[in-house]
């Protein structure tokens, strides 16, 4: 029923009560030692001396850390680069880098301590942004990717119209509301259990045990929820889990690692912000004949995950659409600033907006409707659903959802309301825009693509469930326990989910990619599964019906005409030494890749959606209003309708936000100034949409044999903030009455609307 598919998330109480737990919040031990980093002052400097005597001598110091300490490897590169040292010693590469560690009685004593180091450096040239990488030829942070089909570079010199640019796209900071932080507790014998803020237990686990030269079985990671991942801790929890393990070891003492918010915004990585250069051929009917594109990266001092996140880039920068002649060619450019790393959508969003502006510089060039183009390139079928990485898309609904969606939001006449409105009006402008998406799902390594979980009954009927995803808010516990109660005929009290651990299920993937409902979604049946198929075979014999006749439903355990509580039969099966206990396993079918070929078939499906975005912006304050959004989103046969709707608008806000008011800025030193919510402005409650509609596909089952044929919902909405872009976009272009694209670059601030403005009214 309605009710049970859209269970609230399994804390909604206790996260509004304030009542649930995070790391931070966890009673602490006797004797707790509190963590702070000292950090680079540079951003490209040899390190000449480090004198930190006035920091242990200070007041509440225990022990102050260094390279030197670290008795295994000093390396934490989750590429096996190499080059990621947990501590610098002699070399800093970006202005924030850990150097060593504090720890001491209280927080504010390690804080004051770390201050008093005196380092002396030998500046080195700092490169610090795509530009810099490129003209220094710095090398790259993983292997550029070249991705073709066709002849692209022949089909542009032919093709009967042709335009190039460049847009640039900006980064963003994660903001989850709960920082980083990690809290070890030192056992027996070497043994070390910490509980991280990481969306990535098992390789944290293995980053500790690296680290402090150990076998990963002395090792146990754990993680009952975090306040936000987004991404930003896929790998950069690594950081804290380690230090604090470390200084664990190094003392015996329970040791605690809570970032502050200006040292977790300096020290760690963001979204990538991008450079990209295209150059597209096209029909007079706006159809696109040919795609050359280059996409470049800031992705940081060192490789993170760089690689498959520009890969990712690539991978969806034909959105929607299908490039007859194509090459696609990535740079991960080497800079000294924080290591970039995934975020939301892991590099497609930002391969999402340069196929957005390639549809509206053709529009603007033909002097078509933009959706109008749109709906002429989105994939089709026959010769017309091949992607850039040859993969055949056999699932595409664009041409039915967009057409869909522009007819419920009433798109073309507010779309010429907007017009007549903008030809009067001298201050404020209205823009409309309606933007698809087509998100690939799984990870582009095929490896990650498994999972495990743990299922027990216990003898009185009551479920719990463990498995290898993590918990950020996202609802995958929720969704977790629906599985366990859907197979089992049980309510949500009967069930009931546990902290993920590495000591319960082993060598997870990170839950990223969207894919954590899918995989472990399917190891939990899996396990349930197992357990329902013993059960079976034990009330058959002892009931004596026949193994078809045993059903759970939720009214109990149906035995042919004869039905039973779920805990009688687990009773009985207990007596008749029935195991109540089982692992699952999953491993997505069907996918391959090879990124060096740049052949095989990356994801397993898509998930489709569109939104259309109104917004009115002032020429003379540059800001922008949300006016209002309607959004039709995939989440094929939703695993749970209210959560994936939460999903779908915070993804969208997140996106937006990242578009409009989200800016990163350096300052020449390489030292981030937005650093503090006093200057890095995420969207508030008041920046929503006044109207805001969403809902998900009906009746779209996924094709492929997903968890009860569900889609993966985390990341593709995260793309429907574009939509706002290009609404800003769309109002600019009223101010030379639509015959030319504003090129607008991203994040679209005031500041960067005026200096727009004022490109237009004025030229280059
Ligand atoms: N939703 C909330 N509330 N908090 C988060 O940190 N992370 C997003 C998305 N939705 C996130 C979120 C990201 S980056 C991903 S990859 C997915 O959730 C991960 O969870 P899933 O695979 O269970 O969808
Ligand atoms: Mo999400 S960027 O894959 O953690």
């Amino acid at each position: 029923g309605g009710a049970t598919r859209s269970l609230r998330h399994e804390s909604a109480a206790m996260h509004v009560q304030g009542s649930a737990s995070y790391i931070d919040d966890l009673p602490e031990p006797r004797g707790t030692l509190h963590l702070v980093p000292g950090l680079s002052a540079r951003a490209h400097a040899r390190v000449l001396s480090m004198d930190l005597d006035a920091v242990r001598e200070a007041e509440g110091v225990v022990g102050v850390y260094t390279a030197a300490d670290i008795p295994g490897e000093n390396q934490i590169s989750p590429v096996g680069k190499g080059d990621e040292p947990l501590l610098a010693s002699d070399l800093v590469s970006f202005y924030g880098q850990p150097l060593f560690v504090v720890a001491a009685t209280t927080r504010g004593a390690a804080r004051r301590a770390a201050r008093l180091a005196r380092v002396e450096y030998e500046d080195l040239p700092a490169i610090l942004n795509v530009a810099q990488s490129r003209e220094a030829g710095s090398p790259m942070v993983w292997r550029p990717m070249e991705m073709k089909r066709g002849d692209a570079v022949g089909a542009l010199e032919h093709a009967p119209r042709r335009l190039s640019g460049r847009i640039t796209v900006g980064g963003q900071e994660h903001f989850y509301l709960e920082g980083q932080v990690a809290f070890a507790r030192p056992g027996e014998e070497g043994e070390v259990h910490v509980i991280s803020s990481t969306q990535h237990p098992t390789e944290t686990q293995h980053m500790i045990a690296h680290v402090l030269d150990r076998p990963a079985n002395l090792v146990t990671t754990e993680i009952r929820r975090m306040g936000g991942g987004f991404g930003g801790k896929e790998t950069q929890a690594n950081t804290c889990a380690c230090l604090a393990a470390l200084v664990a070891d190094l003392t015996g003492r329970p040791a605690k690692m809570r970032l502050d918010r200006d040292d977790d915004m300096t020290m760690t990585g963001k979204r990538h912000d991008f450079v990209i250069d295209y150059d597209v051929g096209y029909t007079d009917e706006g159809r696109i004949v040919a795609v050359d594109m280059v996409l470049a990266a800031r992705c940081g001092w060192s490789a993170d995950l760089s690689g498959p996140v520009i890969d990712r880039a690539l991978f969806h920068a034909d959105n929607a659409y299908f490039y007859p002649d194509v090459r696609l060619r990535s740079e991960p450019l080497r800079t000294n600033t924080q290591s970039n790393t995934a975020y939301r959508g892991f590099g497609g969003p930002q391969g999402v907006v340069a196929a957005e502006r390639v549809i509206e510089e053709i529009a603007f060039a033909t002097g078509l409707d933009p959706l109008e183009v749109r709906l002429r390139n989105v994939y089709g079928t026959h010769d017309r659903n091949v992607t850039p990485y040859n993969m055949v898309v056999e699932d595409s609904i664009s041409a039915e959802l967009v057409p869909q969606l522009a007819r419920r939001c009433d798109y073309a006449r507010r779309r010429e309301a907007a017009r007549a409105f903008n030809a009067t009006s001298p201050y404020l402008r209205r823009g409309i825009a309606l933007t698809p998406v087509k998100f690939g799902i799984s990870f582009t390594a095929t490896h990650f693509n498994q999972a495990g979980a743990l299922v027990h009954v216990y003898t009185d009927g009551s479920v719990q469930v463990n498995h290898g995803g993590t918990e950020m808010g996202q609802g995958l516990h929720t969704k977790m326990v629906q599985v366990a109660m859907r197979e089992f005929g049980l309510g949500s009290d009967q069930v009931r989910i546990t902290a993920t651990t590495t000591g319960k299920v082993p060598n997870t993937s990170a839950t990223a990619a969207s894919s954590g409902a899918d995989l472990n979604g399917m190891a939990v049946q899996d396990a349930v599964r197992r357990i329902k198929r013993r059960l079976v075979a034990f009330a058959a014999a002892h009931w004596n019906v026949a193994e078809d006749a045993v059903r759970f439903l939720p009214d109990g355990v149906h035995l042919g005409e004869k039905v039973i509580p779920f805990s009688h039969l687990t009773r009985q099966a207990y007596f008749a030494r029935v195991s109540l206990s089982a692992n699952g396993f999953y491993k997505t079918p069907k996918i391959s890749w090879n990124g060096e070929t740049g052949q095989g078939r990356p994801f397993y499906y898509f998930a489709y959606g569109a939104a259309c975005s109104e917004v009115v912006i002032d020429l003379l304050t540059g800001e922008t209003k949300i006016e209002r959004v309607d959004i039709l989103h995939d989440a094929g046969e939703s695993l749970n309708p209210a959560l994936d709707i939460g999903q779908v608008e915070g993804g969208f806000v997140q996106g937006a936000g990242w578009l409009t008011c989200e800016e990163l800025v350096w300052d020449k030193a390489g030292r981030l100034r937005t650093h503090a919510p006093s200057t890095y402005k995420i969207p508030a409650c008041s920046d929503r949409p006044r109207i805001f509609n969403v809902e998900l596909l009906q009746n779209a089952p996924n094709r492929e044999q997903t968890i009860f044929r569900s889609k993966a919902v985390g990341e593709p909405p995260f793309v429907h903030g574009v939509s706002v872009f290009m609404a800003i976009s769309d109002a600019l272009a009223s101010l030379d009455d639509y015959r030319t694209c504003p090129r607008l670059d991203a994040p679209a601030t005031p500041e960067m609307i005026l200096r727009t403005v004022a490109r237009m009214r004025h030229g280059d």
